[in-house]
């Protein structure tokens, strides 16, 4: 585990472009390091951004046949959704990019291979991370995942990350990695979603977040002692690095000196 840090940009727009920079930075000392990078994606709007940032001529030297993307979390809905992080994910970078198929890790839609059945579909995601666990890495205690380099995670006004929410037990769910989520406060009301296990067996974690609307979570989350039964994203870190990128906005209830 470690100890947050935060940087601060002052724009929303300068925010996304270093985020996209240092993952850039990222996929490729990954690559050097192991032959392989291991990413995952978070929907919302800097998730968004940052992904669209990736299709900068800048970026085009990224060899992206050995970098795998996964989700933290997704809506369980029919795979057409726009609601969907995938498809997000796709019309900003994806499909845009060459990247083999077998690369992208999507949770399932509520229309896939498992239909409505929700728990099938959190089993597959999880049986799907730990064929990627290798042997260097893993959440530990036989809870079985890919050593992420990098995992994002969009930070909701609740302090919410991926679908997990406060106060509400899916949090509790830490035997697996990949769970279901029922009655999510935050429509639709079913989802999949990683767990603290998981998350937390990345080698960085990035929470980005902007806009006034957030600092107070922010301020929250990252205050000393702060409770992740309370404040979800407290509890999200990375082995080597946890990063809380923020705009001018979302960090004007932390002092950053
Ligand atoms: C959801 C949302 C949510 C989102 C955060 C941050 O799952 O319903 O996508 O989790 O990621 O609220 O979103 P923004 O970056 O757009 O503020």
């Amino acid at each position: 585990m470690t100890e947050p840090q935060t940087v601060v940009h002052e724009t929303k727009e300068q925010l996304s472009a270093a985020v996209s920079a240092a993952l850039a930075q990222r996929i490729v000392a990954a690559q050097q390091a192991r032959g392989i990078a291991h990413i995952v994606l978070t929907g919302g709007s800097m998730g968004g951004a940052t992904l669209t940032g990736l299709r900068d001529e800048q970026y085009q030297m990224i060899d992206w046949s050995t970098v795998h993307v996964w989700w933290g979390d997704e809506r369980f809905v029919p795979s057409a959704s726009p609601d969907r992080n995938e498809t997000e994910a796709r019309d900003a970078l994806l499909d845009h990019i060459d990247i083999p198929a077998a690369n992208v890790h999507v949770m399932a839609s509520s229309d896939g291979a498992h239909g409505a059945d929700l728990d099938a579909a959190a089993v597959a995601y999880a049986t799907e991370l730990a064929g990627y666990a290798g042997s260097q890495s893993g959440a530990g205690d036989g809870v079985l995942a890919p050593a992420f380099d990098v995992l994002m995670l969009g930070v909701g006004p609740d302090a919410h990350i991926a679908s997990l929410f406060p106060r509400h037990p899916a949090q509790r769910m830490v035997d697996s990695t990949a769970i279901p989520v029922r009655d999510s406060p935050k429509p639709p009301p079913l989802r999949l979603s990683l767990t603290f296990s998981a998350i937390n067996a990345a080698r960085e974690v990035w929470l980005l977040v902007a806009g006034t609307e957030k600092a107070a979570a922010v301020a929250r989350a990252t205050a000393e002692g702060a409770d992740r039964w309370d404040f979800p994203a407290s509890g999200a870190h990375g082995t080597a690095a946890t990063i809380w990128w923020l705009d001018d906005d979302a960090a004007s209830g932390i002092s950053t000196v």
